[in-house]
């Protein structure tokens, strides 16, 4: 089984009422991780690599660690790369053998948006790769960008046809309250997504699959651990699960999760080494840790995702 391109996954996960789980990557343990309870659950997978990720562990590195997971599990897996912040970073993906990528022109204006995602489209489509585009901008930390909540902006749904008819996107990320990093909202502030923008873009692109990033549920029993074995992450809070599943009930056909297994890998290795000081072997510790990250994965395919036996 070859990498895949997500059509086919999206047109399933729209019509059944589920999402796809778009897991960020950046070493073996959080690949193999991901690959085998997605295996082990039989759910279709997307794995997506940073231009940060691509600088920590190198493209050839994290292509060749997706292709051992491929042959692996057998599974179809989706090869994308996140936030591409040019025409250049998404070539250079989609010629180093990538089989989706978003070109993240939300920061730019309306046409400039639309000029950048077109120039990608039209060079993914011809060599066989999917585009997400994004409009509306989201709050928090990606790479060296930090978004303040009061610069973040609601995707405009009177925009979204002409967005998608002038660009050629096979899918679009939207900006309904999720936002990016482990502080998703103030302290004693009411997690809240705006569920009303989903619905008025659901109607505009009816069949249209939806991405929602920053969409980490900033799990409790991970942070907890990680207060209690020294480290300090007080008022951390992210996306409740039942809102999230709702969303995957709707148009959200992806789902993008990061933070969760930043969190869930570093709880275990606190809570190891917390427990082992003498432990200097990393297998060691790495062992929980990708452990700690499948256990993870699968409740999210499960309890969130709804995408289990979904091959
Ligand atoms: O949306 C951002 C992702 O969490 C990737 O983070 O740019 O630090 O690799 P990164
Ligand atoms: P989280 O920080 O909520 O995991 O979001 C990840 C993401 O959107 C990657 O593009
Ligand atoms: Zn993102």
């Amino acid at each position: 089984m070859p990498l895949v391109t997500s059509t086919e996954m999206f047109k399933k996960a729209y019509e059944g009422g589920y999402a796809i789980g778009a897991f960020n990557v950046n070493n073996m343990e959080i690949v193999q991780g991901i690959t085998e309870a997605a295996a082990e659950l039989r759910a279709p997978l997307i794995l997506q690599v940073s231009a940060g990720a691509r600088k920590y562990a190198n493209h050839t590195y994290l292509m060749k660690l997706v292709e051992a997971a491929v042959y692996e599990t057998g599974l179809p897996i989706v090869l994308h790369l996140d936030h591409g912040a040019d025409f250049e970073i998404c070539k250079s993906c989609i010629d180093g053998g990538f089989t989706s990528v978003m070109i993240d022109g939300s920061h730019h204006s309306f046409e400039d948006n639309i000029a950048v995602t077109k120039k990608v489209v039209e060079y993914a489509h011809a060599h066989g790769v999917v585009v997400e585009g994004e409009l509306g901008q989201l709050a928090g930390i990606e790479d060296d960008v930090n978004v303040s909540a009061e610069d973040a902006s609601y995707t405009r749904p009177e925009q979204v046809e002409e967005f998608v008819a002038r660009t050629g996107v096979d899918s679009l990320a939207i900006a309904i309250g999720t936002s990016h990093g482990a502080f998703k909202f103030k302290k004693g502030q009411k997690p809240q997504l705006r569920f009303d923008i989903l619905e008025e873009v659901e109607k505009k692109l009816p069949g249209f699959p939806i991405v929602l990033h920053g969409a980490s549920s900033v799990i409790p029993e991970f942070v907890e651990k990680i207060n209690k074995f020294g480290g300090k992450m007080d008022d951390a809070i992210g996306i409740p699960e039942d809102m999230l599943r709702k969303a995957a009930g709707m148009a959200v056909c992806k789902i993008n999760i990061d933070s969760d297994l930043r969190l869930a890998m570093t709880a275990s290795i606190r809570e190891h080494m917390a427990e082992h000081p003498s432990d200097f072997d990393p297998r060691q510790y790495l062992s929980p840790a990708r452990d700690a990250i499948k256990a993870m994965v699968a409740r999210k395919i499960i309890n969130v995702l709804g995408c289990d036996n979904k091959l």
